[in-house]
């Protein structure tokens, strides 16, 4: 099963895609992941995305494509992904359905986390209140950016996945456990959860 898990930042996909891992053993792909390891590596890749990533702005469309295809390509995706923050573009949907029908696979569904900007902002406040290490773009500036980003070049693809009949949105202000009953409930039929 290929799924995206689709969502404002801090939706709670990242959250969501590690429990998908954890009890369905299908890998997290988030190229926000691999991107801040390409930084945290200083390889090329990295040197390239390091300002992109603070700044909050999108990566360019083919880096993203060429790091999910050479990632879906490994032999743990033989059955199939967790898409997370993947894809954020038109473009992006349309290579990811490309590169899937030519190893004879499809995305299945499209899971939207729903979630109030105001609820965005409260969890990125909580994330600094609490300390520890946080990311470059963590910051209630930064995150307004990215929302804005996500309206402008992201939310579209609500239509383009709705126009699939592959679309699920879940209330994603509810608690974790909460959304992931609601996720097995979609996944695994009423009696799951
Ligand atoms: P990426 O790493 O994908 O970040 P994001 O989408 O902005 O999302 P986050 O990781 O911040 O949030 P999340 O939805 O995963 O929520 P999480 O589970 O962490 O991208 C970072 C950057 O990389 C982009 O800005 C861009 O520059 C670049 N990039 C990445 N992919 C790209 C692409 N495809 N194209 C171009 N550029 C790309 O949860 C957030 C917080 O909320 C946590 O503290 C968590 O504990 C808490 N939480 C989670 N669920 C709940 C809940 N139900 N109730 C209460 N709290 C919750």
């Amino acid at each position: 099963m290929n799924l995206v898990l689709f969502g404002p930042p801090g939706a709670g996909k990242g959250t969501q895609a590690k429990l998908l891992t954890d009890k369905r053993g299908l890998p997290q792909l988030s190229t926000g992941d691999m991107l801040r390891a390409a930084v945290a590596a200083g390889s090329p890749l990295g040197l390239r995305v390091k300002s992109i990533l603070e700044k909050g702005e999108l990566v360019p469309d083919e880096l993203v494509i060429d790091i999910i295809g050479q990632r879906y390509d490994q032999p743990d995706c033989a059955h199939g992904a967790v898409f997370d923050g993947f894809p954020r573009t038109i473009p992006q949907a349309e290579a990811l359905d490309t590169m899937l029908a030519a190893r004879g696979k499809q995305i299945d569904l499209v899971l939207e986390l729903k979630v109030d900007d105001a609820v965005l902002l409260s969890r990125v406040e909580a994330r600094i209140k609490a300390g520890g290490v946080l990311r470059s773009d963590d910051t209630p500036e930064t995150l307004k950016h990215r929302l804005g980003v996500y309206y402008k070049n992201t939310a579209p693809l609500l239509d383009f996945y709705r126009a699939q009949g592959k679309l699920r949105t879940l209330d994603g202000m509810a608690p974790v456990g909460a959304v992931t009953a609601a996720v097995a409930v979609i996944l695994d039929g009423p009696t799951a959860g």
